[in-house]
């Protein structure tokens, strides 16, 4: 196990996910197929974490067993010191395309999982709405949102349990340029105010530069954590400023130079 992917145990912050020695085979016709292989990983509560890779590396697999949906696999993977065997609300989870429920209403679809159902808890349906600025359209249905708000929506939906990590699946990737710049800037300040554990699979090296506190960046299949790389950068972040552009440099190095060979010479 590669120690340095591993919390100092002298440093002060609790580890909410502690991922040991994971892997994941699917048979695919038979054919057993690697897709991740020996991940080692804890992410500390309250931190945001990125993951960049290449098509195909393992992120969505990864997550879907953080996110408890894929129970089949090698290794350990532990929230709070427990081993994760089930989905559960103590996990919220964003995919590309918003999967709202197209016969509710916004507020419906955010409430639709609360755990305590015959609580009242419009108050809580309320700050979610406030925090994800759809407040008007409350009494909206999905087919009346953009894809903005319905991500937003989705973003709301997933943290109505006060989940304890938010698990986010390139959640901007199908929206254009714009929207998804105000939506990472948004995403921040619900970070911020609430500092849910998250993790976000992203395509978008600079969306994990301006959002994440560490990028991990995977190696093509099967996935291995390839690099680590802090973001030691305040927020807000500026794409433009000298460090977050040396920042990416490094990452796209990272993520575009193949791995070493040895090449032979015959003479
Ligand atoms: N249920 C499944 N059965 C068989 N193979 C699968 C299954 N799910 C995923 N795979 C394969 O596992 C590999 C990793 O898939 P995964 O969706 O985790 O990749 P990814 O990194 O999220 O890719 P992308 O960036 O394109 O979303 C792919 O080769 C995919 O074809
Ligand atoms: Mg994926």
């Amino acid at each position: 196990m590669n120690e340095q992917y591993l919390a100092n145990p002298k440093e002060k912050q609790s580890v909410k996910l502690s991922i040991k020695s994971l892997s994941k085979t699917y048979q695919v016709k038979g054919v057993e197929i690697s897709v991740l292989s020996d991940i080692n990983l804890e992410i500390y509560e309250g931190e945001f974490v990125a993951i960049v890779g290449g098509s195909g590396c393992g992120k969505s697999t990864f997550l879907r067993i953080v996110s408890g949906f894929i129970q089949d696999y090698v290794g350990k993977a532990q929230i709070n010191g427990s081993d994760i065997h089930a989905p559960g609300r103590d996990r919220g989870f964003v995919f590309q395309e918003s999967r709202l429920f197209p016969w509710l209403t916004v507020e419906e679809n955010i409430s639709f999982g609360r755990k305590n159902k015959h609580e009242k808890n419009s108050k809580k349906i309320d700050e979610l709405l406030t925090l994800v600025g759809l407040t008007n359209f409350s009494r909206a249905y999905p087919q009346q949102l953009s894809g903005g708000m319905a991500q937003r929506c989705a973003i709301a939906r997933a943290l109505i349990n006060h989940p304890e990590i938010l698990l986010l699946d390139e959640p901007f990737g199908a929206l254009d340029a714009m929207t998804k710049v105000t939506l990472q800037e948004e995403l921040l300040k619900i970070h911020e105010k609430d500092k849910t554990t998250t993790i976000l699979v992203t395509h978008d090296i600079e969306e994990a530069i301006f959002l994440a506190d560490r990028v991990i960046v995977m190696t093509p299949r099967p996935g291995k954590i390839h690099k680590i790389i802090p973001v030691h950068l305040y927020h807000p972040r500026n794409r433009n400023e000298s460090a977050f552009v040396e920042i990416r440099k490094h990452i796209y190095n990272e993520f575009f130079t193949p791995p070493k060979q040895e090449i032979e010479y015959s003479i």
